[in-house]
């Protein structure tokens, strides 16, 4: 596993081992729009890492990076895998980890420190911060950030990726969802009369990216489950003046305090969701602004939501979502499970099994179904036969077309979705009933009958290799 330093790391690192190709460099694209569309073109046909850097208005080296982890080969080698590791052995790998927790480790000082910035030379607008899809209601500095808050009681840290606008010099606003941990932390705060503190950090290594979007349990810090992950603490300062860490190798941390909702908001949002649609927006809390300490040549990481069917932008959610699910399956007493993969984020889960009995199919439907998170939207949990190529959408379609009886293997169930999900009727939001069908479906040859089912004509694999390697010319073309 490479232990990224910082997100610099990450990108040399990336041209090092997949090529020079793999992370382009644009120059002189906007910030209103051009930036957050070339990076949905491109992403859309699985196109490199983005690295935008002249943006008009802004000094030069005040860079945006997206497309991060945006191919299978980039999330392996952002998850410290081989670049051409199948698909399903990254999550294999992930599901077999060491899941040690490692605290961080703290340094007295750090490059994030090379810029302070308070009182009146605090100013946000200083930040190339993107407005990426034309409906979206401000200017986005945190897509893939982490915002960073403390337990009062505990003293427990908690990291979160939430989105969060710039409005003016020295206000942000932040949108939690209602369960998350740093909302939960905030009212702790408010009910004692105090504001909340808190540092948003935009630019860091993929490891933590990915850990702050990870759903660590309460009391356990996405720092050490971090730390965890790359084998080596994260080196963290803590920000002036705070009793907040923060990464030392940062590319920018915005420090300030949340008052209640009740003493200062704003108008947040919409912003184009990774269900594909805009749905929240309202009145939601401000951070005010007092530090903002930076890299020089800060690097904004962006990771602006696009239609979920685009296999790039943040690659790290389907891979967890799959190994969660496996993970949950298996301690449910499904053990023949074969393999899970995420498809749409987690809008559709295949799961691949090896029957051993009546009933297998369903259990591990039930199973999959039972696994509800705060925040997931889920519509489909198809279960497969082992022979099925779980991470290849079409051989997944086949099975549903040709395994399935409709009248007998889809079943519907109800089910808890969230306040995202664009599908809500307007009365039921108003009546904050979050109840959604989830469909079950059944893709597996019948148990009893299975060794009868007819024989596919499709080369077998043995074959496909066999032929790959003598006709190399003709089938490499
Ligand atoms: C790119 C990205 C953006 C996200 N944006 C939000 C958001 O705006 N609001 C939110 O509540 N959760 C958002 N999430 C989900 C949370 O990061 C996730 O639920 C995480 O577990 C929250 O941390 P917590 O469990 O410590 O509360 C986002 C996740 C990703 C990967």
């Amino acid at each position: 596993m490479t232990a990224f330093r910082d997100l610099r790391h990450y990108i040399e690192h990336l041209t090092d081992t997949l090529g020079e190709g793999e992370v382009r460099r644009v120059e002189g694209a906007h910030w209103d729009l051009e930036i957050g569309g070339i990076t949905e073109l491109s992403a859309e046909r699985e196109g490199p890492a983005l690295l935008f850097d002249d943006i008009p208005g802004y000094p030069s080296g005040f860079r945006v990076f997206t497309n991060f982890m945006g191919t299978p080969a980039r999330s392996a080698v952002a998850l410290g895998l081989p670049a051409d590791a199948p698909k399903l052995d990254i999550v294999r790998a992930w599901k077999d980890r060491d899941l040690r927790l490692i605290p961080p480790v703290e340094v007295a000082t750090g490059p994030v420190l090379e810029n302070v910035l308070e009182g009146e030379d605090v100013d946000l607008t200083a930040f190339p911060a993107p407005r990426w899809h034309d409906g979206d209601g401000g200017r986005y500095i945190g897509t893939s950030c982490m915002v960073v808050t403390r337990d009062p009681d505990s003293g427990w840290v908690n990291v979160g990726t939430y989105r969060v606008s710039v409005h003016g010099k020295d206000r942000l606003s932040i949108w939690f969802l209602d369960n998350q941990h740093a909302r939960a932390i905030a009212h702790k705060y408010w009910d004692r009369g105090r504001n909340c503190p808190i540092a948003v950090v935009v630019g860091q290594d993929p490891i933590l990216s990915t850990a702050a979007a990870m759903s660590a349990p309460k009391g356990v810090s996405e720092y050490d489950l971090a730390g965890g992950l790359r084998g080596q603490g994260v080196e963290v300062l803590y920000a002036p003046g705070t009793d907040l860490p923060v990464p030392a190798h940062a590319e920018i941390v915005i420090v300030g305090e949340m008052p209640p909702r009740e003493e200062e908001s704003v108008q947040e949002g919409p912003f184009g969701e990774w269900t594909g649609y805009y749905t929240h927006s309202g009145q939601e809390p401000v951070v005010r602004v007092r530090q903002i300490l930076h890299r020089d040549d800060p690097i904004i990481l962006g990771a602006p939501p696009m239609l979920p069917t685009i296999p790039a932008g943040d690659q790290a959610v389907p891979l967890y979502a799959s190994t969660m699910t496996w993970e949950h399956l298996e301690q449910s007493g499904v053990q023949n499970v074969r393999g899970v993969w995420a498809y749409a984020r987690q809008l559709m889960m295949v799961v691949s099994i090896e029957q051993t009995g009546a009933g297998d199919a369903m259990r591990a439907l039930m199973a999959a179904a039972s696994r509800k998170r705060p925040g997931s939207v889920d519509r489909y949990i198809v279960v497969v036969d082992e022979d099925i190529d779980i991470t290849d959408i079409n051989h997944v379609l086949w099975a549903m077309f040709t395994r399935v009886n409709p009248a007998e293997s889809i079943h519907i169930l109800r089910s808890p979705t969230t306040s995202i999900d664009p599908r809500l009727s307007p009365a039921q939001r108003a009546a904050g009933d979050l109840s959604m069908g989830i469909v079950l479906i059944d893709a597996c040859k019948p148990y009893a009958w299975k060794d009868r089912y007819p024989r596919a004509n499709r080369v077998d694999e043995g074959y496909r290799a066999e032929l790959r390697e003598r006709w190399k010319d003709v089938l490499s073309l």
